[in-house]
């Protein structure tokens, strides 16, 4: 053969590996909804930056006559490519090829990707579409996700892992983005699930749909799964570029700074007006944050779970910080189980990459009653004071009302290493709520007392006057001082720029035991 005939049937070659399981299975994946595995990493990388490996790998099964259906590639596209000029390593699962079922030799594409960007301290992201282990392989799958699932722990806070599920998710295979730091999930179109509404019907006796059991708004906002849901596809790709502007790219990185013309300085009237001076009031915190970080933009994480707790990133004259705020809106920003393992979850991701923590606190405490005692409020509680524990990122926090109980101690206090703690004057740090303690503390007075409503209410009005402010807190320096909130956003980039170097180190260990 001439050099000019090797070419071509390099070229041959190539085209075969990029028509994957065929022209009648992509326009399949096309009638679902679904884009093809190329086209996304298209919509995710960077014009003309992917770099394919591996597009030549062929499975080595001889059973049940897959010897004569190859398809090179083997159902997964991997390679490399840049995001925003960033190096990523990538893979994505090809449905149209036995169902992006994932085979020893499938698997050990994602792996090779997997260990590059480990090794080279890049970002990894996997766009799952895939029906699970491939069924002929027996074990031999079944140790390939177990190697996937080993790397994945191994690069868990070395460099981010990003999960898209864009298809079916099903068995053990969940266990792969469920290790990663992010998932993302698109309506109607991913479906995630331990085992499917078939089993389920067999074993429990109840009937669901995909989407009643794994769908997007499912794991969402009730099970916590997916940190952010998209109802395209296209949305969900860009989220995932967007995303990674706050990350470094490895855990020796800083986050990178990007340039901005908010005023540091940039005073906002509108903060004098957001605490309603009836204390009970809810209102939304994320007027805070929109106001306070740069043009407004808030990327929020975990945006329909456990929604009395905020958390997501933002950048403060150009620097990522993660943002931790107790949302009185809802349950009045209490801490349940729920909000305390998204925020633990977080805190523990964001000092695993140098990003530094900034806590906007208003909380009444620990959520009370039955379900959340039986369900294990001590020892989710304790996730959230363990991650801040820990954290030795800059650690700054605004106080913007209640700061009451165990919560107090929890939301990045001074106690726990925070750097810079700062209070509004509308700050109330106490034990508890006026209501509780009055209660607590002169239950006999009252029920003696002419007038026991009366008693009582002069009572509240005493308890609020000795506690329900910042200055005993300040009196003792566990806030360093009382600002007037219009100065939240200057004081809050002059900090950060402050703590910039900070060096802290928690003492050498194996690893912590932190409470699961
Ligand atoms: C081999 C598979 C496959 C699999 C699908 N296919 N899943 N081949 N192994 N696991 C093939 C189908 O034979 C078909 O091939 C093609 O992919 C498309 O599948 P369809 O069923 O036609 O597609 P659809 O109707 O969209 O249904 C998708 C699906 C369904 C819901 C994912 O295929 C399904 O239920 N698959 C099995 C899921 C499963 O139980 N997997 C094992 C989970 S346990 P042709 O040639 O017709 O195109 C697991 C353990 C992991 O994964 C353990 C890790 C520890």
């Amino acid at each position: 053969m001439t050099m000019r005939e090797k070419l071509e049937e390099l070229e041959r070659r190539r085209r075969e590996a990029e028509a994957g399981g065929g022209r009648e299975r992509l326009e399949k994946q096309h009638d679902k909804g679904k884009l093809t595995a190329r086209e996304r990493l298209d919509l995710l990388l960077d014009d003309d930056s992917f770099v394919e490996l591996d597009r030549f790998v062929e499975h080595r099964c001889t059973e049940f006559g897959l010897e004569d259906r190859k398809y090179p590639g083997d159902g997964v596209v991997t390679g490399h490519g840049r995001i925003g000029g960033r190096k990523v390593y990538v893979y994505s699962q090809d449905f149209t090829v036995f169902g992006g079922s994932l085979s020893e030799t499938h698997a050990e594409k994602i792996c090779k990707v997997m260990d590059l960007a480990r090794r080279n301290g890049v970002p990894v992201i996997g766009l799952n579409d895939s029906g699970g282990a491939r069924i002929q392989e027996g074990v031999d799958s079944l140790g390939g996700y177990a190697e996937i699932f080993l790397r994945n722990t191994l690069a868990s806070g070395v460099v981010p892992q990003i999960s898209a599920v864009l298809g079916p998710c099903a068995g053990g295979a969940v266990y792969s983005p469920a290790i990663t730091d992010f998932v993302f999930m698109v309506d109607g179109i991913s479906h995630m699930f331990v085992t499917g509404p078939n089993v389920v019907k067999k074993v429990t006796h109840e009937e669901v749909t995909f989407d009643e059991l794994g769908g997007a708004p499912v794991h969402g906002a009730k099970s916590g799964v997916a940190h952010f849901t998209h109802s395209s596809e296209v949305e969900s790709l860009q989220a995932i570029r967007e995303l990674l502007t706050f990350l470094p790219s490895n855990n020796e990185e800083d986050p990178p700074v990007r340039d901005t013309d908010d005023p540091a300085d940039r005073a906002d009237e509108e903060l004098l007006e957001i605490v309603p001076d009836e204390p009970n009031q809810p209102y939304d915190m994320h007027r805070v944050i929109g106001s306070v970080v740069d043009d407004g933009e808030f990327l929020e994480v975990h945006e329909d779970f456990a929604r009395n707790l905020i958390v997501g990133f933002g950048r403060l004259d150009g620097r990522p910080v993660g943002i931790v705020a107790n949302q009185p809106a809802v349950l009045a920003g209490v801490l349940d189980i729920d909000a305390s393992v998204k925020g633990a979850r977080f805190v523990r991701f964001c000092d695993s990459f140098n990003i530094p923590l900034l806590t906007f606190e208003d909380v009444p405490g620990f959520m009370p009653g039955l379900d959340q005692e039986h369900g294990g409020i001590i020892r989710h509680g304790a996730k959230l004071l363990y991650a801040y524990c820990e954290a030795t990122v800059p650690k700054m926090t605004v106080i913007t009302r209640k700061a009451y109980g165990g919560a107090y101690d929890v939301m990045s206090s001074k106690h726990i290493r925070g750097d810079v703690n700062l209070a509004w004057p509308t700050a109330e740090v106490a034990v508890m709520g006026p209501e509780g303690a009055v209660e607590i503390l002169h239950r006999k007075e009252i029920q003696e007392a002419d007038d026991p409503e009366a008693r009582t209410e002069e009572l509240k009005e005493d308890f609020r006057e000795t506690f329900a402010h910042p200055y005993r807190a300040a009196a003792r320096g566990y806030v360093d001082d009382v600002i007037d909130p219009r100065e939240t956003r200057s004081r809050l980039v002059s900090s950060l720029e402050m703590l910039a170097e900070k060096r802290d180190r928690n003492p050498p260990k194996k690893h912590g035991n932190i409470p699961l």
